[in-house]
């Protein structure tokens, strides 16, 4: 959703805040807009449209060496160019962007209406800009001013503040919303997300909440709202520019589609141990004791997160023998949960961001409860909350439907029941099976990407499909649920999961011939209750896809993925990839925008 970039230093900062800009993109935004100063003035540029069309408004006359950027969602007021950010002060003297949502903006509105100001927008932001001129004496600093007005608003924010009377420093500050500090020579860049500024540097701070930074480019200076200085020690990212670049790719899913078996190999490195056959995962901080004492898993995430979850909870209970389930954090955390001292809870999300999963870790540590993270990106929001976990390692993932780090939670939690099952009752015979069938995991799934135009035929065959079921069994059920999940978020065709033994329980008085289903028939115990699963959908003249490890019967489905042999139990990590293919090949039938769906965002950081 929401995001901002800042730029002090040498060179010229509109083409560095719109190149930051267009980084954002895949977030998900509505309108954009940036201000920097020029002659002595701020130029405000806005745009309810695309950050092309504010490149295309920008003046070319406008140099400055100073300025801030943002890509709006909306949330308080409709996408507008008047409701898009940068907002300022009544004056004009500053200009604020703000991603998160200030709670009180209602009171704070009416206060300074009652004060006299007008407020221009119907954003909850344009009152901070009003705020800060208003505790903007003479003789105060900008950053004395930025500290008052935060102490008279309850929210959350992201906040970078430019005063065109002080056009050698920016004001940045923290809660909830995360913002990075990127440090160059002689410059600073700043950004909600280190895909804006990774370009230029890789060396980043990032802030924490309540923490309020003065930036100049030569250096930063950080404090607390209660203004207490605070020392940071900046850190290198893992990612590199290429990892934001399409490459040979004509968009970021297929790309992101491919790099599993790269991405999968991280996850696993130096994780698998084969003398001891268990996983070692430090990150997570807890001893074979601790571990021991383990009565229940919980997994809680959303969207694709709570679905890698659902994988992690059958593949907890199966490794581990340890109850374990997984709840959307969006339901938990408003449902009032029991909290229990002896469940281990795992918040997963891809970015560390989602607003729902954060406020769930932070109901469950306000009840006493035990929590680890398994996130992708480092420093965000999420992770710093858990304090301990699993880090994915699937490097960026740009597309808004997830992919290679749905993966690598799934195998995150492969590792974790192996791990837990070996200091419990897993022998190591067992454990060397499951270490052995992670190794091969990477190569299995190249022979499924290999295979990307059989699945890109069958999409064309199904393409003009209004309706889809999807239908798994125990293991295979979660991965049926993602599958329609990909399938309605990209391609927008109607999906639905069902297990495969709920289908005559119900949903088969829909099958007949317009209504195809994807069935999963791993070549596991249940074989044989698939093939009768198929029947009956092919009995009521329902068109089968079957993918499958197993030898089917001739002609038995009316087309056929094939997926190689696995460990069993590592089949929903398998069984995810083509149908993944599949969706993604539906939606360029369709020709949708496959890396940006209508109504989604790869970061919801609102409720
Ligand atoms: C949004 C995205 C989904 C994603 C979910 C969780 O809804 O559109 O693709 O699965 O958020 O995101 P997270 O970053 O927490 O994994």
């Amino acid at each position: 959703m929401c995001g901002i970039v800042g730029y002090i230093g040498r060179r010229d900062a509109v083409p560095v805040l719109l190149e930051g800009l267009r980084r954002l993109e895949y977030r998900g935004y509505d309108s954009a807009g940036l201000a920097v100063v020029y002659r002595g003035k701020l130029q405000v540029t806005k745009t309810a449209g695309r950050v092309q069309d504010l490149r295309d408004q920008v003046s070319d006359r406008v140099h400055s060496t100073v300025g801030i950027g943002h890509t709006r969602w909306a949330t308080h007021g409709e996408p507008n160019e008047v409701n898009a950010h940068p907002h300022l002060d009544a004056a004009g003297n500053i200009a604020v962007v703000h991603n998160g949502i200030i709670e009180n903006a209602e009171q704070l509105r009416d206060q300074l209406t009652a004060a006299g100001v007008t407020l221009v927008s119907d954003t909850d932001t344009e009152a901070l800009a009003h705020l800060i001129a208003a505790e903007k004496t003479d003789g105060s600093s900008l950053e004395d001013a930025v500290l008052r007005a935060l102490r008279r608003v309850e929210g959350t924010y992201g906040l970078l503040v430019l005063d065109v009377r002080c056009p050698d420093e920016l004001v940045v500050a923290r809660n909830g919303s995360p913002i990075v500090l990127g440090i160059g020579e002689n410059e600073m860049f700043i950004a909600s997300d280190v895909a804006a500024i990774v370009r230029h540097t890789q060396r980043v701070v990032y802030l924490d909440d309540t923490e309020v930074a003065t930036v100049r480019s030569n250096g930063y200076q950080t404090r607390t709202l209660d203004n207490q200085r605070t020392n940071k020690t900046p850190t290198t990212v893992e990612a590199e520019a290429g990892d934001y670049e399409l490459g040979p790719y004509a968009d970021f899913m297929r790309k992101e589609i491919h790099e599993q078996p790269e991405a999968l190999r991280r996850v696993l490195r130096g994780r698998l141990d084969e003398r001891f056959a268990t996983a070692r995962l430090g990150g997570i901080n807890l001893d074979a004791r601790e571990l021991r004492s383990v009565r229940r898993v919980k997994f809680l995430g959303c969207g694709s997160a709570y679905y890698a979850g659902q994988m992690g909870a059958v593949l907890v209970e199966e490794l581990a023998r340890v109850p374990a389930d997984a709840e959307p954090a969006s339901e938990f955390r408003y449902r009032n949960p029991v909290v229990d001292a002896e469940t281990l809870y795992v918040a997963i999300s891809q970015s560390g961001e989602t607003l729902d999963t954060l406020m769930a870790v932070q109901e469950l540590k306000r009840k006493g409860g035990q929590v680890l993270g398994a996130v992708n990106v480092v420093g965000s929001a999420i992770a710093r909350e858990c304090g301990h976990g699993v880090f994915l390692h699937a490097g960026p993932e740009i597309a808004v439907a997830s992919t290679k780090a749905l993966t690598n939670m799934a195998a995150s939690f492969a590792l974790l029941g192996l791990l837990i099952g070996r200091v419990r009752d897993m022998s190591a015979a067992e454990g060397s099976r499951i270490v052995a069938g992670l190794r091969a995991l990477p190569e299995q799934i190249n022979h499924v990407l290999a295979q990307e135009d059989n699945i890109a035929t069958i999409a064309g065959q199904f393409a003009d499909a209004e309706h889809m079921f999807y239908i798994g069994r125990v293991r295979a059920w979660p991965v049926a649920r993602e599958g329609a999940q990909k399938l309605k978020e990209i391609s927008y065709v109607h999906a639905e999961a069902y297990q495969a033994s709920e289908l005559k329980h119900g949903p088969l008085a829909l099958i007949d011939a317009s209504m195809p289903s994807v069935v999963l028939v791993p070549d596991d115990e249940l074989f044989s209750k698939n093939i009768s699963t198929i029947e009956q959908i092919k009995a009521r003249g329902g068109p089968v896809i079957a993918v499958t490890s197993g030898d089917l019967p001739a002609d038995l489905a009316d087309a056929v993925i094939r997926v190689p042999h696995c460990t069993p139990e590592l089949d929903p990590i398998l069984l995810t990839i083509p149908l993944q293919m599949f969706a993604y090949h539906m939606a360029a039938k369709l020709g949708r925008d496959i890396d940006k769906p209508r109504n989604l965002a790869k970061s919801v950081t609102v409720e």
